[in-house]
């Protein structure tokens, strides 16, 4: 079944910045990004390591931690200002309304609670469902994401389980509320590829069955193409470019976007060929560059992209396709 996206806002991001306060002052780790996601749609959110995918997340459920804050911009959840919401109405929105699959199983998930109980918390605390309800749906969750024997495995402990499978338990965490908005944050990583693909294939089969949107978070581009509506390319805690998944395949536009899929091996690729990879590395946080801060690996680097910081525009006048480039920009007015 295809899913039937929208272009009704169900979370909408606007110039989010978080600073880090380090020893040397504060660092801006996420600096001005702007991202949407649509009812029905799902997004991949996909960027190299610590480009802040996963402080920009967590940000919006209010679960940054210790020293980290956001300084700037807005975010509207179904239409309500999540950064102006009381603490308590946040508290039913997070796990209610927004389900959440944190990146890493082994420290998210309570090691000393039974993985049944972690399940019917949120249950019982934001759908209040008595306990024996809260148990029938915690078994049907784990049938849901494919974990054998339920019953059984109500009672484990998380070490008592394989790490799949302890994903698979977070993804029902996740989905436990029926979520509107599913967030899930590398789901997949540390899994083999076939668990992998076995993973995307159920949020797949889910999203459909339930109508709810998803942001997936990776690194791996490949994976998701089969699974997103859109995709949003993050650099160094900026938003370079999103675009429909198939167009930004066939006509990726910012040289980020370019250099990450032209690292993706492909089966046309002759058996001996070399990958071709991004050179230098990301900036680290309070070390920014001026101008974009992309242009020092940038090969088609201009003056004037290490004095500014490029925008966001649409490409070739499609505003669902948008690149934040000079040289993009420039080479599409002399077209
Ligand atoms: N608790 C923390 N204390 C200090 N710096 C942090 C902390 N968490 C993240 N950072 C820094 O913030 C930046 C963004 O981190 P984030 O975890 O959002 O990256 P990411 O894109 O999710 O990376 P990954 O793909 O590795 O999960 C990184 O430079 C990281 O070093
Ligand atoms: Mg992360």
């Amino acid at each position: 079944m295809i899913n039937a996206t929208t272009n009704e806002r169900l979370l909408d991001v606007k110039d989010l910045t978080i600073e880090i306060d380090t020893r040397r002052g504060p660092a801006v780790v996420v600096d001005g990004i702007d991202l949407y996601v649509n009812k029905g749609e799902t997004l991949g959110v996909v960027g190299e390591s610590g480009c802040g995918k996963s402080l920009t997340m967590l940000s919006l459920m209010r679960l940054l931690p210790n020293k980290i804050k956001v300084t700037k911009g807005s975010a509207t959840f179904d239409g309500r200002d999540l950064r102006k919401m009381s603490n308590r109405d946040l508290r039913k929105v997070r796990g209610g309304d927004v389900g959440f699959v944190f990146q890493d199983p082994m420290t998210s998930l309570n090691p000393v609670m039974r993985i049944g109980d972690q399940i019917c918390e949120p249950l019982i605390y934001h759908r209040k469902m008595s306990k024996a309800d809260a148990r029938a749906r915690a078994v049907e969750l784990l049938r849901l994401v494919g974990i054998p024997g339920p019953e059984e495995r109500l009672m484990a402990y998380p070490h008592e389980l394989s790490g799949g499978m302890r994903q698979r338990v977070m993804i029902a965490i996740g989905l436990a509320c029926n979520p509107k908005l599913l967030i899930a944050d590398e789901p997949t990583t540390a899994l083999d590829v076939t668990i992998q693909a076995q993973i995307v294939d159920l949020v797949k089969d889910l999203r459909a069955k339930l109508g709810m949107s998803v942001v997936w978070i990776t690194h791996d581009l490949a994976l998701i193409a089969g699974l997103v509506d859109r995709v949003a390319v993050l650099y160094a805690g900026t938003v370079v470019e999103d675009a429909p998944v198939d167009e930004l395949y066939a006509r990726p536009s910012h040289p980020y976007t370019r250099g990450l899929l032209s690292s993706i091996p492909k089966l046309s690729d002759a058996p001996a060929s070399r990958l071709s990879s991004i050179g230098g590395t990301p900036p680290e946080p309070g070390r920014r560059p001026k101008g974009c801060p992309f242009a020092p690996r940038c090969p088609l680097a201009e003056a004037i992209c290490h004095e500014r910081v490029p925008r966001l525009e649409p490409v070739s006048g499609n505003s669902a396709h948008r690149a934040a480039c000079f040289v993009v920009q420039r080479m599409q007015e002399a077209a």
